[in-house]
């Protein structure tokens, strides 16, 4: 019965999580996956999320019953309101509809399967290079499989902005196109402000469809507002859009998987056929979503001392990855690796798409035990005070080499 399954190729990141693991060595560093760690390199609960832990562990009156299919209303009206902002003209009009999501990349998938399922065999045109689920999580919910648009220039470590704007251009009208609400996964390279009016009006004009999957609000730049800021550009504009939030890294839920599609339409009307197609997608793939997460989630979000508590939080976690991103360019200049290393300390968000290519890539993981994407991309908040200088100097013997 199962001789002719093939086997399936490893995934891109958490295949280098798995490798890690089972690397005895003592010096090994994980730059792989994006997951924020303190600087002893451990994985960080926010305090307020522990706090609200034990509250909950403590209230009796609370139980384990099934959340409806689009979830805890008390969570998904708060996370439209952090994503949308307080003067949204769609959620002041009423033509939002948000159900509570599998974090992000679950929210793509029921997003996609909608796609798919209502609005036809659309084409998904997303950035070059993207993040690898978007590839994967297309087809997958019964699309056609992925084409891209010009985004990242390499020589100058931006956005190609004139590639990008010709590619959406040239798109065929009706596609989806995805973008990254901020914090660009891989390159950590983001449109400006100016950039993202050029490119809403070229969506206009090509009668392109947005979905923004913005899994770093509050995370990029320490702030939610700022990071919200081109999401909330374009659905203020009053085009049709889905987005999808994760509170992985902002929060530090990872494992209780957060998140929320949000679907903007134009009018209010369409809202109730809308949520009733997506909760029957709901129900056919997982049932309904876990409550765990999203209580705290809308705790912390439903409350303004908790709500300080976590920009709080979000600035200093944004902070330590900034200060990784100057040390480590830094001891790279200082042990004079060949090239310009400024882009590191540009970039913004988790990340830093550092230029290595995958030969590189493979001699840092043999050699030094350091682990990163094939891509050359690293998780910036895996470094720490004590492994930044190791770090540099695999970097600057593999380029040297
Ligand atoms: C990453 O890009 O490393 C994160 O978004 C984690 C993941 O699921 O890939």
């Amino acid at each position: 019965l199962f001789s002719a399954v093939p086997a399936a190729p490893p995934d891109p990141i958490l295949s280098i999580t798995a490798a890690f693991r089972a690397d005895p060595s003592p010096k090994k560093v994980n730059l792989g996956v994006g997951a924020y760690r303190t600087d002893d390199g451990l994985p960080y609960v926010l305090p307020i999320v522990r706090q609200y832990e034990r509250h909950f562990a403590n209230d009796h009156s609370l139980n384990h019953e099934y959340l409806p299919q689009d979830g805890l209303t008390h969570f998904t009206v708060h996370s439209a309101r952090l994503m949308f902002g307080k003067h949204s003209a769609p959620l002041n009009d009423n033509r939002v509809v948000t159900v509570q999501a599998l974090s992000g990349t679950g929210a793509l998938r029921i997003g996609f399967a909608f796609i798919a399922t209502f609005l036809g065999q659309r084409l998904v045109y997303v950035p070059n290079p993207t993040w690898s689920n978007h590839r994967n999580v297309v087809p997958h919910a019964g699309l056609p499989p992925t084409r891209t648009y010009r985004y990242f220039d390499a020589a100058t470590c931006a956005v190609d902005i004139d590639g990008l704007l010709a590619d959406l251009k040239a798109a065929v009208p009706g596609s989806i196109v995805i973008f990254h609400g901020c914090a660009h996964n891989p390159t950590g390279a983001d449109p400006s402000r100016e950039q993202w009016k050029q490119i809403l009006q070229v969506v206009k004009e090509a009668a392109l469809v947005p979905f923004f999957d913005n899994a770093y609000q509050g995370f990029a730049s320490g702030d939610l507002d700022t990071d919200a800021w081109s999401t909330r550009l374009f659905a203020d504009s009053g085009i049709e859009m889905f987005v999808a939030q994760s509170y992985a890294k902002n929060m530090g839920m990872y494992g209780e998987r957060v998140g929320a599609l949000n679907v903007v339409l134009s009018s209010s009307s369409s809202v109730d056929i809308v949520r009733g197609q997506l909760k029957r997608l709901i129900r056919a793939t997982y049932s309904s979503p876990p409550l765990h997460g999203a209580r705290i989630a809308a705790a912390i979000m439903s409350d303004e001392h908790a709500f300080r508590s976590w920009q709080t939080e979000l600035r200093t976690m944004s902070e330590r990855i900034r200060n990784m991103r100057t040390r480590l360019r830094d001891c790279l200049v200082a042990n004079g690796a060949p090239g310009n290393w400024d882009h590191i300390v540009k970039q913004i968000g988790m990340f830093s798409f550092t230029g290595l290519n995958a030969e590189q890539v493979r001699f840092i993981r043999s050699k030094y035990h350091v682990y990163m994407t094939l891509n050359g991309r690293i998780s910036m908040a895996g470094l720490t005070e004590a492994t930044v200088q190791y770090v540099a100097d695999a970097i600057c013997d593999a380029v040297k080499s």
